[in-house]
């Protein structure tokens, strides 16, 4: 049967104070409004159905760094549980773990591993992982994806996560590189090149995407073999690329829009942007075709 544990009652804050940067549709639950939140359970679900391959592909690598398979997984920061229940699908026989601050995250893993007939296998932890962690019985896999980020102190995480596995267990962190990229290169609304100059003025205001090279965090909290992996992600439109494209955008369009005001970003770009957002202009990003997800993610790995 499976456990959810909740170590954050009765006393402790339910949620962290001070985590570092956000990236678009990811981080800072904890300052936006239930709109916001709900757009990045969205984001992070449309992860899972967009990504699937990428996240096969992802798997698959993870279990062959784990020749006799893994019978208990940790999923580190998990949210919504696209890693959780991927995993759950490469490890038939795991026991895997969602960890997350956020109740209402771990609710959905919940829901998730329902629908998937996995709710035997799929157990919440709720959490801070800059906290002392609940004793868990160790681990052969633990998996951070788009979390190492978001924490306060990534070093007492990664100790913590060596702790957490068996000799030889695997850590996984992932991270997205780079805002993915959705218009065709013939896109001929506006002047040429509108993600470009969108990404361009992001950068001049987030950190977002720049997450640290996590290689000498992992050696420095003695992991062994550390390598890393990126993975490129190119895909067709699909039945779920315009309503990705449309989180993704409409999560950055807040920060575009200072940037308009701040002169960073010409405001006929933004007029563009908000014509793919509308859902009746006839440019809609919804009533497209021509979409496509690329960008990459890098994952680094080690062993306790
Ligand atoms: C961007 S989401 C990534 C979710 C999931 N791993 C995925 O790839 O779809 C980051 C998650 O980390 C959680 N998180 C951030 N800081 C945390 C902390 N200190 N302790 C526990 N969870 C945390 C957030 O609540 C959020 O659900």
């Amino acid at each position: 049967m499976a456990i959810h544990i909740d170590q954050t009652a009765p006393d402790q804050p339910g949620e962290p104070d001070g985590h570092g940067h956000g990236q678009p549709g990811h981080g800072h639950h904890h300052h936006e409004t239930p709109e916001q939140a709900a757009s990045i359970s969205e984001v992070l679900d449309l992860d899972a159905e967009v990504l699937a391959d990428y996240l096969r592909g992802v798997t698959g690598w993870v279990a062959g760094l784990l020749p006799a398979g893994a019978g208990r997984v940790l999923d580190l920061g998990a949210g919504t549980g696209t890693g959780t229940v991927a995993l759950a699908a490469r490890f038939p026989l795991a026991q895997v773990y969602a960890f997350d601050v956020d109740e209402s995250m771990l609710a959905r893993v919940r829901g998730r591993a329902e629908v998937a007939g996995m709710a035997d296998r799929v157990n919440t932890v709720r959490g801070d992982l800059d906290r002392p962690w609940p004793a868990l019985e160790p681990v052969d896999l633990v998996w951070a994806s788009s979390s190492l980020h978001e924490v306060v102190d990534s070093a007492f995480v990664l100790s913590s996560a060596r702790a957490a596995l068996v000799p030889g267990g695997v850590l996984v962190v992932i991270e997205i590189d780079d805002t993915p990229r959705f218009l065709p290169d013939d896109f001929v609304l506006g002047r040429p090149g509108l993600e470009v100059r969108l990404r361009a003025a992001l950068d001049l205001v987030q950190s977002r995407w720049g997450h640290p090279d996590w290689a000498s965090h992992l050696d420095a909290a003695g992991f062994s073999g550390v390598g890393q992996r990126t993975f490129e992600i190119d895909l067709p439109h699909g039945e779920a690329t315009g309503r990705y494209a449309r989180a993704y955008l409409a999560r950055m369009r807040p920060a575009l829009a200072e940037q308009t005001a701040a002169g960073a970003l010409e405001a006929d770009d933004l007029a563009v942007l908000d014509a793919l957002l509308d859902d009746d202009s006839p440019e809609s990003l919804l009533r497209r075709d021509d979409l496509h997800v690329r960008g990459s993610r890098t994952a680094w790995f080690g062993r306790a």
